[in-house]
């Protein structure tokens, strides 16, 4: 294999890989079936599936069954299953047998919301072709990466009526608010899911061209600051310096959280965070990266962040604390003098193991005790926290990885960092005891949770052939 600019190298020896490849029949069985199986996915993504807004409630239950149904369709078994929230549908294919490895796949069937609408240059909801893009919400994060799945499954079954491995595939419907009852139905159905591998597409690769392993996820504390001060909204003339003004209030605070060196200045922030492998560090330095062309693509005057990092370092192996949103008195057009009562804020913390989202949560609660100014009152509330997670990136698993990956796409995958969240990992590792592979197909400025969301429907297509051959390559249980 070629010398990429990567950093896999630095665990694996390719050299001493034979060429994989695509299993013939199961790239003839996908390219043959290649329309019906875009017609497929456009039905899926036209369902808008929102998980954060209520009125989408029906919808994200008709996502659901759609998912279970094709499941069925594919030969599996399949169930909805309620949660005190949206649905979790579970669909197994266990044919295999005991003397061969047992999967569990995970995705997502809910989508962020669509809005702003009038920015999408093709309707959210009506999957459109542009470019050899498929634009619609939800078209890589996550319902195409979650449909590739199971079009993999589906190849194998129909091709050999057989799959090399067991596969329980678990798909939610709330990853995008939090995955807040996923957790519990995992420790509570920990018997069924049991597993050796979980496998997750729910990311991008580093470039084009480029397949990628993640070797670690950001974890996450959400919560809101809100500051009261009078019980109603005063003149600030008549009122204006005798009485403490909230938005102000609530800015001094949100101003103590970091340091003039960009460091989060709040006590025992930093307690909990382990240090990073140096061959890890290295590999991160070794990715072909620019910081200007970086900066050119989220179109900012310049870059800023933690002194002492690189970019790649800030975004994957540093915690972070921003403010998500901001909401205090008068916004509308014109002047108008007014001292807001409240001002609030929506705060979120992207945390690095083995930082613990409660206790972050603990203690930027003591911190805004602390700093709050006399004259207003400053609660701080959760919203949703998840687990940071890092991979180890030894084992069968990432053997037929790396072999199922150069199969598809003509050259070894590059290990990359990550600085989102997918809140479940952490949990999935921990409760199943099975380590987790997270390979995604997206790319940069695929406007995830944006307007104009896509994916490049070569790498859709690429990605189905890949995991077909990733069952191919752990079920034959090939080591180099
Ligand atoms: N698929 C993303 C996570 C992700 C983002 C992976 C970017 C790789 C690159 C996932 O759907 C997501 O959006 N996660 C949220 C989690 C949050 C709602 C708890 C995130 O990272 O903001
Ligand atoms: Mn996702
Ligand atoms: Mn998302």
């Amino acid at each position: 294999m070629g010398d990429a600019p990567c950093w896999a190298h630095l665990f694996y020896d390719f050299d001493a890989m034979t060429p994989p490849a695509v299993p013939a029949d199961l790239d003839a069985y996908l390219a043959q079936h290649d329309a019906r199986i875009h017609e497929q996915l456009f039905e899926f993504l036209r369902i808008p599936s929102v998980s954060a807004r209520s009125e989408h409630k029906g919808d994200v239950a008709r996502a659901a069954t759609w998912v279970a149904d094709a499941m069925r369709a594919i030969g599996m078994t399949a169930e909805v299953a309620p949660t005190a929230g949206h649905p979790v549908v579970v669909g197994e294919w266990r044919g295999a047998g005991a003397g061969k490895p047992t999967v569990l796949i995970y995705g997502h069937y809910d989508v962020q919301p669509a809005e702003p609408l009038e920015l999408w240059e093709s309707p959210p909801f009506e999957p459109t072709v542009r470019g050899g893009n498929i634009y619609a919400r939800g078209s890589v994060d996550d319902k195409g990466q979650l449909f590739l799945h199971l079009k993999a499954i589906e190849a194998h079954l129909e091709v050999r009526g057989t799959l090399p491995v067991n596969v329980v595939v678990v798909a939610e419907g709330e990853e995008e608010v939090g995955s807040e009852h996923l957790e519990r139905f995992i420790v509570d159905h920990a018997k069924r899911l049991a597993c050796d591998a979980v496998v997750i597409s729910d990311s991008a690769m580093f470039a084009p061209g480029l397949p990628s392993i993640l070797s670690s996820l950001r974890g996450m504390a959400y919560f809101q600051i809100d500051v009261q001060g009078p019980s109603g909204d005063l003149h600030s003339g008549s009122y204006g310096g005798a009485v403490v003004n909230p938005a102000m209030a609530l800015a001094r605070i949100l101003a103590t959280f970091h340091d003039a060196d960009g460091r989060i200045a709040v006590p025992g922030f930093y307690d909990a965070v382990r240090e990073w492998p140096a061959k890890v560090r290295e590999g991160m330095r070794a990715l072909p990266f620019s910081d200007d062309e970086f900066r050119r693509d989220v179109g900012a005057p310049a870059l800023g962040g933690e002194k002492g990092y690189t970019t790649l370092e800030r975004l994957w192996t540093r915690p972070t604390c921003e403010v998500n949103g901001l909401l205090s008195g008068y916004t509308g057009e014109g002047a108008k003098t007014v001292l807001p009562a409240k001002a609030m804020a929506k705060v979120s913390c992207r945390l690095v193991p083995d930082q613990d989202p409660l206790e972050i949560e603990r203690l930027m609660k003591a911190h805004v005790a602390r700093v709050a100014p006399a004259g207003v009152t400053a609660t701080v509330t959760h919203l949703h926290g998840g687990r940071p997670w890092r991979a180890d990136l030894e084992g069968p698993l990432f053997d037929a990885a790396r072999r199922a990956l150069a199969a598809a796409f003509g050259r070894e995958p590059v290990i990359v960092g990550e600085g989102g969240s997918i809140p479940v990992v952490g949990d999935f590792e921990r409760v199943l005891g099975a380590p987790v592979l997270l390979v995604g197909f997206g790319l940069p400025g695929e406007n995830a949770h944006a307007p104009n969301e896509w994916i490049s429907d070569e790498n859709f297509v690429k990605g189905m052939r890949a995991i077909a051959t990733l069952w191919e390559e752990l079920g034959a249980g090939r080591r180099t």
